[in-house]
Order: structure tokens, then sequence, then C-alpha cells
């Protein structure tokens, strides 16, 4: 066989998304017992217990193919979101949703707009589908810049990622900026926001997208289960959007693309506002603390909205390495002047104080 040939061209240049290290490579590399891994902007708390009740009992009929059209968790969530049927889609992560969307919509030369650094599965769809990644800089202060992301789109942009907040930075655009971009943006484009970290944030300025949904205007927004739900090993997240298009993703996904699982886990951990609540509060007080801390150690940070900070760093790859020795996995991202740390417990907030410590001491600073 020709690979080179049987293979579509545009495959080249990508990449296999590479996940973080694991707590076990650490562990043998650093020699340490306990290790803590901030690098992939889960929670650091199990699901919730509800979930997990349910979860557990549905474990002896995994012989059964789920219910394909999640019947049970779609109606949980429109009434949730107070969103019509016909414009909910459910994914295996909102990450499929993602794919699925820009597969259904986008054809090969078509153009996708996103600002940059962002998340980075959008370049890899749009490589994926034979699409041109425009890449729109953060400002200085590593917000969007909406005007910059309007001034992009061209007559072959197809869609606009909009991560809000945003990874790897945690900062937000504001309710007046967003109104103002979807006033502007034409109408041959599907903008879509993506608001993984959506319950983390306490800002009053937050646009929740949702708001200016209205089943008619090209957008979508995406949300997911694995980020404050703690849900991320079973995959499951959802997207809002108008019917026509949630229409086309429903054809082309897989049949069963959710399972029994994650739908029951979705379930049982919607409507438990307390928990989200109780865990919002708590990753709020983690950042406060972990920003005193690098305020004391001269450490720059970028304030966030979510549950993960930007460190800045000029040299992130001994910073990165350091860490490790320390038992702490942080993202590093090759290039960038930064390293991306998450947010757990409270005693995971005081080992990272303590690895920061540590580190600035012998490296005299980061
Ligand atoms: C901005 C953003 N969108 C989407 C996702 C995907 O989440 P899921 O686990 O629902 O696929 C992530 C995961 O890290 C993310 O950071």
């Amino acid at each position: 066989m020709d690979w080179e040939a049987a293979i579509r061209a545009e495959l080249d240049p990508m990449v296999p998304y590479a996940p973080g290290l694991r707590a076990s490579e650490v562990r043998e590399r650093s020699g340490r017992d306990t290790i803590l891994k901030l690098s992939s902007n889960e929670h650091a708390c199990g699901p919730f217990p509800g979930a997990v009740a349910a979860m557990e009992a549905v474990l002896t009929r995994l012989n059964r193919y789920p219910d394909g059209a999640a019947r049970a968790l779609r109606r949980a969530l429109c009434e949730h979101l107070d969103v019509a049927d016909e414009t909910l889609v459910i994914g295996n992560g909102s990450n499929e949703i993602i794919r699925l969307l820009t597969q259904a919509v986008v054809r090969p030369g078509d153009e996708i707009v996103f600002a940059w650094p962002s998340f980075v599965v959008y370049p890899m769809v749009a490589q994926m589908f034979g699409a041109t990644a425009v890449r729109v800089p953060l400002t200085a202060d590593e917000t969007h810049d909406l005007p910059a992301i309007l001034a992009a789109i061209t007559e072959r942009t197809r869609i606009v990622f909009l991560c809000n907040p945003n990874n790897p930075t945690g900062t937000i655009y504001r309710r007046v900026d967003f109104e103002q971009f979807m006033a502007e943006v034409p109408d041959h484009v599907i903008v879509v926001a993506d608001e993984a970290y959506f319950e983390f944030v306490t800002a009053d300025e937050y646009p929740d997208a949702l708001d200016c949904f209205d089943g008619q205007r090209p957008l979508a927004v995406l949300r997911t289960f694995s980020k404050i739900y703690s849900l991320a090993g079973v995959r499951i997240g959802y997207g809002v959007m108008p019917a026509p298009l949630a229409r086309a993703v429903d054809k082309i996904r897989e049949p069963f693309n959710v399972n029994i699982v994650a739908q029951v886990g979705a379930y049982y951990s919607l409507g438990d506002e307390a928990e989200v609540e109780r865990r919002r509060r708590e990753n709020q007080e983690q950042k406060t603390y972990l920003y005193s801390a690098f305020d004391r150690l001269g450490i720059a940070y970028v304030p966030s909205e979510t549950n993960f900070v930007y460190v800045r760093t000029e040299r992130p790859v001994e910073v990165f390495e350091a860490l490790l020795g320390e038992g702490v996995i942080v993202r590093d991202f090759g290039t960038a002047p930064a390293l991306r740390v998450g947010i757990g417990t409270p005693e995971d907030t005081r080992a990272t104080v303590a690895a920061f410590e540590a580190i600035c001491t012998r490296l005299g600073g980061v």
C-alpha cells in the first residue's frame, strides 16, 4: 500500500493531540509518591455524589447500547437551559461537537477564524477539513480582540470560534463587546461561543452567549460536563444551535455517541446548583490565595475567570521541568512564554505554592 497516496494530504502537517503527562509517568521520573496533576483543567474532586451513585447503578446494564437520542437527559437539559429540543446537541465531550459542527459546514478552502493562543482543537479541526485557520492575536492583556476578529472575516469565513473564558489565558471578553460583535458579524458566519468554563466565572460583565441565542441567528453555544461537573472521564458536552445546524450535526454523529454512564452522570449532576456554587466559590478562594503567593514571589500571572491561571515566564521549559521535579505537572505550550497552572483543592493549592517557593529559591525566580 502507498500510504502517502492513500491518506488525505491535508493530514500531513497535523500532529496527534498531545495529552499532558500522566501522574504515573511523573511519579517514576521524580521519585515522589505524591504527584499533583494541574495540566488538563480538570476538576480536582470527583463527580457530584448523586451522579456517582447513579453511574454505579448502570454498570450492570453496560451490555445494552445507550439511548441513542439521550431522551431523559435532553429533556432535563432543555428545561435547565430553557431551549427548544430541536436546538440541542449532546456530544461525546464538547470536543466532538466542535468537530461535527466543522464537518457539517466547512468545505476545503474555507476559513475558520479564532483568537490565538486559544483552544488547540480549533486549528486541528480546520486542518482536518481542509480549511485555513486564521489566528487573530490576543490583545496585550491576553483577551480576545473582537474588532480584529471581525476585521479578519472574509467571504470564505464559515466559522468564528470564540472561547470565553479563553483557554489557556483564563480571560473573558465583556458583554458590551460581545453584543457589539454580534451586531456587526456578517450573516454568512457561524459564531461558536465555546463556554467550557462557564460555571467558574464570577465577573459581572461576562456575557452568557445563550442570552443572544434566538434560534435564528447563526450562533452556537457549547458547554461541557468535563469541568465543574467533574465528568471529563466519561466524555459528555452539549451545544445549542439553530435547528437546521443541530439537525445536520445529528445526521453525521455516531448513532450511540454518548455512552450510558455519561448520560446518567450528567442527568444526576444537573440541577445541583448548590454544589456548582460551592465549587465556584472554592475555586475563587483558591485562585485568590494563589495570586497572593504569586505576588509575594514576584511571579507574573493573568487574572483568570476559570479553574486555571496563565503564569508568565521567560523560561517555560526550565520552570516546567523544575515543577515536575517538585511533583507538580502544569501545561507548557512549547513556544509561548507562559505555563498554565490548574486550580485544585485547598491542599493542592498549598502544595502548588510550596513548589513555586522551592523553584523560586533554586532558580532565582520564574
Ligand atoms: C475551551 C475548551 N473547549 C472545549 C473543551 C473540550 O471539553 P470536553 O471535555 O467537553 O470535550 C475544552 C477542554 O479542555 C476546552 O478547554
